[in-house]
């Protein structure tokens, strides 16, 4: 192998680092987002989970930034639109949850689990990716925050299995949760990004895979925007953000 060909990056690496970059998005925004939980949640136990895992999120933000200084990037984030996803779902879910119900509780922790699942998926698709490029300090780091976000897959497990969905498998509901939601005036913080994204698809069919797929290639756009908006019907997502 030439220096040169040392010295510049494969497309592999780039994508690595683009997903460290995404991931660093996602916990900068989770230390918010575990606070707005913690303030949420109706039990004393819950509160802690969210609370333990928030000052977990400080150190996940910590090897992150020693993984960038490793590899001799800065820490720049980027917006990660499945992240966001998880976000606007978790405000759907206090949005129509009953504050101190046993209802919210249950679906507090569902909504952070998906985001747990989230980043269990990306630290163990990261790890890989740094043992396959070589970088074993980075795979330890990344190894750490994995096991840490598995442990509060588990607690919040535990949490809902002991009581929380008991409870709320036995409390009455509102009427008022009986009513379909009101979709007229949906709204996402995802919206600017997913618009700049459709603004640079034109012309992709809603929910046609292999069709914008292609488009998104040619774009330099994995995926399709259109399709994060649909849903299996092909009609409009329910998305709402206060
Ligand atoms: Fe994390
Ligand atoms: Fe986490």
């Amino acid at each position: 192998m030439t220096t040169q060909e040392k010295e510049t990056p494969s497309g592999l690496e780039l994508f690595y680092r683009t997903m460290l970059q995404e991931i660093y998005w996602c916990e900068l925004h989770l230390r918010d987002v575990l606070d707005n939980m913690e303030e949420r949640a109706g039990t004393d136990e819950l509160k802690l989970a969210f609370r333990t895992h928030r000052a977990e999120t400080n150190d996940h933000i910590a090897r992150l930034e020693k993984i960038f200084y490793l590899e001799g990037m800065g820490a720049q984030p980027i917006f990660c639109v499945g992240m966001q996803g998880l976000f606007d779902e978790g405000w759907l879910v206090i949005d129509e949850t009953e504050e101190g119900s046993a209802h919210r509780d249950a679906a507090l922790i569902v909504a952070a689990q998906k985001v747990e699942h989230y980043e269990i998926a990306a630290y163990g698709s990261l790890s890989t990716l740094a043992k396959t490029l070589g970088f074993q300090e980075a795979a330890d780091l990344l190894e750490q925050t994995l096991a840490e976000e598995k442990k509060t897959d588990g607690i919040l497990t535990q949490l809902a299995e002991s009581d929380i969905n008991i409870d709320a498998s036995i409390e009455p509901v509102n009427k008022e949760q009986l009513s379909p939601p009101d979709t007229g005036s949906i709204t996402t913080e995802s919206e600017p990004a997913i618009a700049t994204m459709k603004g640079a698809i034109k012309g992709m069919d809603a929910g046609a895979g292999s069709k914008a797929t292609q488009a998104g290639n040619e774009a330099g756009i994995p995926g399709s925007a259109e399709a994060l908006l649909v849903n299996d019907s092909g009609k409009p997502k329910r998305t709402k953000r206060t």
